[in-house]
């Protein structure tokens, strides 16, 4: 009764028990709570019971399972369960398959269940054993020690250096001790385990060299020993008598793997991932013989070569294939559309060429910081979703093959040689005479990327007006155009067209003309950097409508939370550049993902005229305002001190006149101020934070006002003087080098992120699914939600 909702049934224990004849009873996921007893019961014959995914959340181990006696296979998995373990299950002496995995308990089981000596299988991942291997082996009934067939006991906190001991467990088949705390070496009598056909060690700290034994489990299918710390060489010999093998990771080790370029392997792989491995110079060749593989992860493995001519061909069906940071030469076919791949890591290499037209099946395409130089004419792909394609040679223009990618979701082209425009996309634009005599504009859309959250095109030569491409990207968070050629006026459209942007960037190019009031209809903006353009006129008015910048706890929206890319998440973090440099304090501030959580503004070198809109002070999360070498005039609005949150304001070299308003002293986060070079007159005010900034050279600040007096300038006021500065105000959080924000991001950005990577890693990461989905195909749904009811005590230790 699978998935059957039986929530609020008490007395299901009386219910079945009506079934005398009962052998199997599945009541996974039901909603069970802790049944009275079994202890009167007529199930004389029941064999199998399934009750994983209810939550009894018991302090006790089911006790209540004692009196059924004629069980052989019993599962508990995630039922919340803690405590220790219920002795009087020691009488299921008939007990062949124990799941218990994903629950509270502490401790291994005691010595109490010494008669269960038909175990066969013994699932108890995710339990905080925190003892070391032996005591485990040891306390597995020794009378089963011959019959036992599978020791599940991944992420269950094992420690010692005693994984030795497992050669006791003679019949063993599957082993996984993964993601546990075991040191010492991989023992050198593994090969007595000669029914294994199942391995997996990975992430412990495992040391020494992997023993050659290893070689010798002919039945083995599956070998992880992927991030510990082992070392020393691999050579043809481990892998000699491996005819099964079809899944092997050796990654994230010191491991050299040398291998004679002639060797015929003798197996067929489905699955290698050897990163971090030493495998170059030469590109491995007997990777030729492993033609049907599905995943070939060689990344970060000291291959300084061409790619081979048999690459693509040979691993044409591969899905997910990652040679990335290596030293690989040579130009792309023009053509891998034969190809099955749906990621393709070749970041960080040497590769020239066009980027080819795609295979229709690729999602993620990572070729940044490589020596590309332009695009196919039809690029293919119709299920691209994430092209990484910076810090490449790309000339000549955006081909207009990309229309057709309607699944793309972020986009980074930058760093590149791109010129001219983006192409329109096919749009039509219909322009109608209203009745009233008005013209309206109604554009009609061919295509529409309708996803697309992230467009990153700066540092490259595009030269045309604002990309019309951009009306059909509604779904728009991050949109960078800095750096590159760019002129006319911005449209009106920009917010109706993308009304969800929360970071705007299209600092220095050559924008021209009023910024348009629209631009305030952008509720959701947090990033606003028109620098260094030629926008003239006043700034808009309506500023006040910034809601997110209104706001001193916006939520943000993240552009990579979507489920189905939370696998790109990590490589992101990991490789590509993923960082946008801000100029905050006259500093280049690199702030990677982190930069969806500041605020900031800023106008800097145009030719802006008027004053300062006094309902500036109404964008309290503001934290970083620079507004200098423009022509603004009038006075410092004399509410500024309103914006608590600032911790760099520069509004040098402009022509504002009048004093500098006291309030500004109230900015109790200031790091960072330059009102240097405007028309600013009579005392400058003092106290709290003022006194501790810049205090090299306090004056530079304020410098270029003529009539300005007082500290830190020379200049004396005339009249008495006023209170001498005070110094440090008491309440200011300590000089770490760390700003607050600095501390707010890391903390806010550390538990989203590592949450987030650590759990979708599980769910959608192909090799995580495989370690822990592989073999428990039977079981598909139940570890499903398993892990979905549990993650969070799962991930509690780690977040
Ligand atoms: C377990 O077995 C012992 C001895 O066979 C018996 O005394 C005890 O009542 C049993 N416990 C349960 C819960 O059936
Ligand atoms: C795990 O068990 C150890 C020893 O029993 C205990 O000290 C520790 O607090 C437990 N950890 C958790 C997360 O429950
Ligand atoms: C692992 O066990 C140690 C002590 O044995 C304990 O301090 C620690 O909290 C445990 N860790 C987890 C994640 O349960
Ligand atoms: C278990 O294995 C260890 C190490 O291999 C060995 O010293 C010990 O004698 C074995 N115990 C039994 C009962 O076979
Ligand atoms: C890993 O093992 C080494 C010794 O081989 C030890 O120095 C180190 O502390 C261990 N690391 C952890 C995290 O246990
Ligand atoms: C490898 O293990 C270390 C700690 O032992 C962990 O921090 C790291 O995330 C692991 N890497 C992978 C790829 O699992
Ligand atoms: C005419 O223009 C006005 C204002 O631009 C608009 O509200 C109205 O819908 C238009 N009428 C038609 C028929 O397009
Ligand atoms: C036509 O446009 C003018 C200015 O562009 C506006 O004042 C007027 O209200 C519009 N008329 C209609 C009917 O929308
Ligand atoms: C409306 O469009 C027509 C044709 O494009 C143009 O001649 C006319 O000047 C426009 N009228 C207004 C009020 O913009
Ligand atoms: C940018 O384009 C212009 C012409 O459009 C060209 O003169 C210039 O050399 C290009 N700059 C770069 C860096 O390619
Ligand atoms: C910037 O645009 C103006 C016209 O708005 C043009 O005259 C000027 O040449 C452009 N500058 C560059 C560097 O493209
Ligand atoms: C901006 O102002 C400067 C100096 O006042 C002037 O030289 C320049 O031509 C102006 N640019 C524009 C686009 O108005």
């Amino acid at each position: 009764m699978r998935w059957v909702d039986l929530t609020g049934v008490a007395d299901w224990v009386h219910r079945v028990e009506v079934l005398p004849n009962l052998a199997v009873l599945i009541l996974f996921c039901c909603g069970l709570t802790v049944p009275s007893s079994f202890v009167h019961h007529n199930l004389t014959v029941l064999e199998e019971l399934d009750l994983s995914g209810n939550q009894f959340s018991s302090p006790d181990t089911p006790n209540w399972l004692g009196g059924v006696t004629s069980l052989k296979s019993l599962r508990l998995a995630g039922c919340q369960l803690s405590g220790t373990f219920a002795n009087k299950l020691g009488n299921l002496t008939l007990l062949e398959n124990f799941d218990f995995g994903f629950n509270n308990v502490d401790g291994m089981i005691p010595g109490a269940l010494k008669t269960m000596c038909n175990l066969k299988s013994l699932d108890l991942t995710g339990n905080n054993i925190s003892t070391d291997m032996k005591e485990v082996i040891d306390s597995i009934p020794s009378c089963s020690w011959k019959n036992l067939q599978q020791l599940i006991l991944d992420s269950a906190n094992i420690t010692g250096t005693t994984l030795h001991f497992v050669s006791n467990l003679t019949s063993l088949n599957i082993l996984q001790v993964s993601h546990n705390k075991l040191s010492g070496s991989v023992p050198m009598d593994i090969g007595v385990l000669a029914n294994l056909t199942y391995l997996d060690l990975r992430h412990n700290n495992l040391s020494g060299s992997v023993p050659v034994e290893i070689g010798t489990l002919t039945k083995l299918t599956y070998l992880d020993l992927g991030n510990n710390t082992l070392s020393g060489v691999i050579t043809e010999d481990h892998f000699i008598g491996l005819m099964n093998l079809k899944y092997i990771d050796f990654s994230d080790n010191n491991l050299e793997v040398i291998i004679d370029s002639h060797w015929v392997p003798p197996f067929k792989l489905e699955s290698a991932c050897l990163s971090s491995c030493l495998l170059g110079p030469k590109f491995p060749k007997w990777l030729h013989w492993q033609k049907g593989i599905r995943e070939l992860m060689i990344s970060n493995t000291g291959l300084v070569d061409r790619v081979p001519d048999w690459f693509w061909t040979t691993f044409a069906e591969v899905t997910w294939l990652d040679i990335s940071l290596n030293q690989l030469s040579g130009d792309l076919p023009i053509n891998l559309e034969f190809m099955s791949v749906v990621t393709l890591l070749m970041q960080s290499n040497l590769l020239t060429g066009l980027i080819p037209k795609l295979p229709r099946t690729i999602k993620l395409l990572d070729i940044s910081r490589n020596f590309l130089n332009g695009f196919v004419e039809d690029l293919g792909a119709q299920n691209l979703q994430v092209p990484v394609l910076f810090s490449n040679a790309i000339s000549g223009t955006i081909p207009t093959s990309i229309c057709r990618l309607q699944k793309l979701r972020i986009l980074d082209l930058s760093n590149n040689l791109l010129s001219k425009e983006l192409p329109d996309c096919g749009q039509k634009e219909l322009k109608q005479q209203n009745s009233s005599g008005n013209n309206s504009t109604k554009f009609i859309s061919v295509s529409s990327f309708l996803k697309i959250t992230t467009l990153i095109l700066s540092y490259n030569n595009f030269s045309s007006g604002f990309p019309l491409l951009l009306r059909q990207c509604p779904s728009l968070i991050f949109l960078d155009l800095t750096q590159n050629r760019f002129t006319g006026e911005l449209p009106g459209w920009i917010s109706k067209a993308m009304p969800g942007l929360v970071m705007l960037r299209l600092g220095s190019n050559n924008f021209s003309g009023h910024i348009p009031v629209e631009i305030m209809g952008l509720h959701a903006i947090c990033i606003l950097d028109l620098s260094d353009n030629n926008f003239v006129g006043v700034i808009p008015p309506y500023i006040e409508n910034l809601k997110a910048l209104s706001s001193t706890d916006t939520i943000f929206r993240d552009p990579f939370e979507e489920e189905e890319i939370g696998e790109y998440r990590s490589l992101r973090m990991g490789t590509a550049n993923g960082s946008f440099t801000v100029v905050m304090k006259e500093k280049v501030i690199e702030y990677g993902e982190n930069i969806v959580y500041l605020m900031s503004i800023d106008l800097s070198r145009n030719n802006l005229t008027g004053e300062i809109p006094e309902k500036l002070s109404s964008l309290v999360g503001l934290i970083s305002l620079n507004l200098s070498s423009n022509l603004l005039s009038g006075n410092i609005p004399y509410n500024i001190g309103i914006l608590q949150l600032v911790e760099s304001l520069d509004l040098s070299r402009n022509k504002l006149a009048g004093e500098i308003p006291k309030s500004l002293s109230d900015l109790t986060y200031l790091g960072y101020l330059n009102l240097s070079y405007n028309n600013l007159s009579g005392r400058i005010p003092s106290g709290h934070q003022l006194d501790t900034l810049n205090t090299d050279d306090p004056a530079s600040m304020y410098v270029g006002n003529p009539g300005l007096c007082g500290h830190p300038i020379p200049m004396q006021c005339p009249g008495p003087p006023t209170d001498p500065p005070t110094n440090k105000d008491p309440t200011r959080l300590p000089e770490d080098g760390l700003s607050q924000i600095d501390f707010l991001l890391g903390s806010i950005i550390g538990f989203v992120a590592g949450a987030w990577m650590v759990f979708f890693g599980l769910l959608f990461m192909t090799r995580w699914r495989y370690a822990y989905f592989g073999l428990l195909d039977r079981l598909y749904d139940r570890f499903y939600v398993i892990s979905i009811v549990t993650w969070q005590k799962w991930f509690r230790p780690r977040v």
